[in-house]
């Protein structure tokens, strides 16, 4: 077969990977399909690989090229098995936010090795009109939004993992510090853009400096623009930094000329972007106030509900189970403090409990319960879960009027009727589930210790909710076992 067969069979390849990656997102609308959805996109990102990689050895590569490429693929595919196999569903977050990293970072070495071999600096020091604005901007483009991904998302998993405290770090002075590097940054870009439409002519030594200057100032922002965000908005955090990587991806197919790599990079993007937007107007706040940093320092704080006067109504696991087992609908609303407790298998075994009793049963899932978009989805489904029984915010909250018992297992923030209510609360406008609406409520929590908005939840203190306080992991299996001995 000649080179030219050779180009068109790839490129058709090409396409039917990316038809593959639509294919399979679109499948991920639904639990039901979202496996499949899973392995039609790998499928298609095998097609895509092993297209280029006939693509780049066509014209015949030496040893040392074979070496790069399949140790490259041995170790890169091994790293992510290996991570995805054992990572826990609670870490998941910092292991997306490390794969931006590698993908954003990945992304900018494709602009500067682009650069470099095309002798960059020199061509563009040639000012050829017209010639090179375009390939200058997708360029720059990829090295600086690659170059912030790849900072930011690592700084966003050190303080997911640990490593970095989770709380905003302020440095005196960083934000100013932001701004100057983003236009400097910024900058650099528009000269850098304009020689290479040959508008403005300078020596090559310069254009060569000002291109590791714009990296610089990049690598630096994704450090200063992440530091000061709190841990517990880093979900929000990665989601856009992964929509950058998306983007510095799709660059980086224009800036090498492979189809491929900008129909998959704006596929992340444009998801990325959603993603970030649902997630955002969910908590009710903008993206800009999300990146502003220094809200949701306040978990594990403590409330201050009883010293202004509230009463709380704490009850026995025996009462608890009485009320559930001899009611006639209960809705289970799952929060962080279930996801933390890996408490998902017990309360899938109280919800057969007392199905088998003939109790409607059902989960009210809100879209932001947890820590990171899907969270309590992905978690019930792990144990099993009848997907119809996981019903989405709106459609479940007409029903609480209806419910004997609400359960809410380590969910706060996403139950605080402060939200309708209070309009000097930080959460005001957030929309909730109506868990107050229900005929009685049960909370599975550990104390009286405030959620990631760091507020008091005057749930806690109305007359119909009893406070069960326990692990939820250890609290439902001894609601399972007083169930069972009614
Ligand atoms: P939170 O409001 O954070 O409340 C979780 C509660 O779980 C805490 O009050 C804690 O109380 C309890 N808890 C912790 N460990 C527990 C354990 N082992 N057993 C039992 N309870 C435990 O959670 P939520 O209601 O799910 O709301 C989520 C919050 O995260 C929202 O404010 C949301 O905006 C934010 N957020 C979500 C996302 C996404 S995409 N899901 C992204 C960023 C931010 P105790 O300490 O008393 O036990």
């Amino acid at each position: 077969m000649n080179a030219s067969n050779i180009g068109h069979l790839v490129q058709l390849a090409f396409i039917a990977g990316a038809a593959l990656f639509v294919i399979g997102l679109h499948l991920m609308n639904s639990p039901a399909t979202a496996r499949t959805g899973n392995r039609v996109s790998a499928s298609g990102m095998v097609i895509a690989i092993s297209a280029e990689i006939v693509f780049v050895t066509q014209g015949g590569v030496g040893l040392g090229n074979w070496v790069v490429l399949i140790g490259g693929l041995a170790l890169g595919g091994g790293l992510g098995l290996r991570m995805a196999r054992t990572v826990a569903m609670t870490s998941m977050p910092q292991l997306v936010s490390l794969f931006n990293a590698v993908g954003g970072g990945a992304a900018a070495l494709l602009a500067l090795a682009d650069f470099i071999a095309r002798d960059g600096h020199r061509v563009l020091a040639g000012g050829v009109p017209g010639l090179d604005g375009w390939r200058t901007l997708f360029i720059i483009a990829d090295v600086i939004i690659g170059s912030v991904t790849f900072t930011g998302s690592l700084v966003a998993s050190a303080k997911l993992m640990g490593r970095i405290k989770g709380q905003p770090i302020l440095i005196p002075g960083g934000r100013i510090l932001t701004w100057l590097l983003l236009v400097a940054g910024l900058s650099v870009s528009i000269v850098m853009i304009l020689a290479g439409a040959g508008a403005v002519t300078y020596e090559p030594s310069i254009l060569t400096l000002l291109l590791l200057a714009a990296l610089a100032c990049a690598l630096i922002f994704g450090v200063t623009m992440v530091l000061p965000i709190g841990g517990a908005d880093m979900p929000v955090v990665i989601s856009l930094l992964n929509a950058f990587t998306g983007t510095a991806v799709a660059m980086a197919g224009f800036v090498v000329g492979n189809v491929m790599l900008i129909v998959a990079g704006a596929l992340v993007g444009a998801s990325g972007a959603i993603l970030t937007r649902l997630m955002a107007s969910a908590m009710n706040r903008s993206i800009a106030n999300i990146l502003v940093g220094g809200f949701g320092a306040g978990e594990g704080t403590q409330s201050a509900l009883t010293s202004a006067g509230g009463t709380v109504r704490e009850v026995s696991v025996d009462d608890a189970a009485i009320q559930l087992a001899y009611a006639n609908k209960v809705i289970i609303v799952p929060g962080y403090g279930l996801a933390v407790a890996q408490a998902q298998h017990g309360v899938r075994e109280l919800a057969d409990l007392l199905e088998a009793r003939g109790i409607d049963v059902s989960y009210a899932i809100h879209p932001v319960a947890g820590r990171m978009p899907g969270h309590m989805n992905v978690l019930l489904a792990e144990a099993n879960v009848p997907y119809p029984q996981l019903r989405e915010m709106d459609e479940i909250n007409p029903e609480f009027e209806r419910t004997d018992v609400a359960l809410v297992v380590g969910a706060n923030d996403v139950t605080n009727p402060a939200a309708r209510t209070d309009r000097s609360s930080p959460i005001f406008g957030m929309p909730i589930l109506d868990v107050d609406r229900a005929r009685s409520i049960i909370v599975v929590k550990r104390s009286m210790g405030r959620g990631y908005a760091g507020i008091d939840n005057p749930l806690y203190v109305n007359p119909k909710t009893g406070m069960f306080f326990a692990d939820a992991k250890r609290g439902l299996q001894e609601l399972v076992a007083a169930v069972k001995a009614l």
